[in-house]
């Protein structure tokens, strides 16, 4: 029997990003954070994290935006799960990111989820599936959801997940912004537009006539109900992403919408077929960094 030695044991999860179909968010809460409901789809764009056990904590990112992503452990998320899975956790953490950084499709929280369930493998430690979604909600609010994936209700913070009967398979086409947002920020502009314009903030809103269509499998219903109350803070901090959404229904996409807390533009087209040709358009129309094709729903967290 082959023996592997300790040091080059080493362990891959691969987690998904998110486009958040459904997102209505609510008052701002005492501790910061926004009340809201939302309906998540995981959407092929992958983000592989490998830990190995090391003499000391380290993490370093290859790939998409590697460089914006932090390298120290106190900062970076999936440093930090390693730490909630074990505080003396001695791991080197390697993502490789294809998944947009500050782009509002939960690509940090993808690699916490990838690095609670590759860590816990790893050190041996047996949570159950309450305690492994009690640390992804202390990680994040989309942390949760990155662990469960395919189509789910997030209500809370988006932490609290229920599920959510999803018929077919959906193709997006995803506009890459220049620039990254924060998610803090884009909160923060929504708290400002609805003070400037004496709009409290409507409420949790929730989505019956999406959760209709997903569960009819049609994509012209599904496109209809596509909906973001962060969309105008998105709009108002990076204007251009109007050209952009305007160029995806323009190339023929039923529906663009902001995703999360943007900058990403996410086109649900009929097929794949017509995203392919969505996709080409919107290259050749310049109005983002990158462009290309997703499809959902897809699983969460996983070992591969
Ligand atoms: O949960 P997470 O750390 O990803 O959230 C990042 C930031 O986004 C929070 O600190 C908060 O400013 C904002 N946020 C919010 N309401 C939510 C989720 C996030 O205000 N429901």
């Amino acid at each position: 029997m082959a023996f592997e030695p300790r040091a080059a044991r080493s362990i891959t999860v691969r987690a998904a990003a998110k486009i958040n179909l459904h997102l209505s968010v609510g008052a701002e809460r005492a501790d910061g954070y926004h009340e809201l409901t939302t309906v998540f789809q995981a959407v092929s764009l992958f983000d592989d994290v490998t830990v190995r056990e090391a003499a000391r904590l380290s993490v370093r990112t290859v790939g998409e935006g590697a460089a914006q992503v932090p390298d120290d452990p106190a900062s970076n998320l999936a440093a930090r799960a390693a730490l909630r899975v074990d505080p003396d956790a001695r791991l080197d953490i390697a993502i490789d990111k294809a998944i947009p950084v500050a782009g509002g499709m939960a690509g940090g929280s993808a690699d916490a989820a990838a690095s609670l369930l590759a860590c816990t493998r790893l050190l041996g430690v047996d949570w159950g599936r309450a305690e492994l979604s009690a640390a992804a909600a202390d990680l994040g609010s989309d942390v949760p959801f990155a662990l469960h994936g395919g189509t789910a209700l997030g209500t809370g913070r988006g932490e609290r997940l229920s599920p959510v009967l999803s018929r077919g398979e959906y193709h997006w086409v995803l506009a890459i912004a220049k620039t990254g947002l924060s998610t803090p920020t884009v909160f923060a502009e929504l708290d400002r537009l609805r003070a400037k314009e004496g709009v409290p903030g409507a409420g949790a809103q929730p989505p019956d006539e999406l959760l209709l269509a997903l569960a009819s499998g049609d994509v012209a219903r599904v496109a209809g109900q596509l909906h973001n109350d962060l969309q105008p803070a998105a709009l108002s901090l990076q204007p251009v992403l109007r050209r952009t959404l305007r160029a995806g229904t323009d190339a023929g996409a039923l529906a663009g919408i902001v995703s999360g807390s943007g900058p990403t533009c996410a086109f649900l087209c009929a097929d794949e077929e017509s995203a392919v040709r969505v996709a080409a358009e919107l290259a050749g129309a310049g109005v983002a960094k990158s462009v290309g094709t997703a499809h959902g729903p897809v699983p969460g967290a996983r070992f591969v």
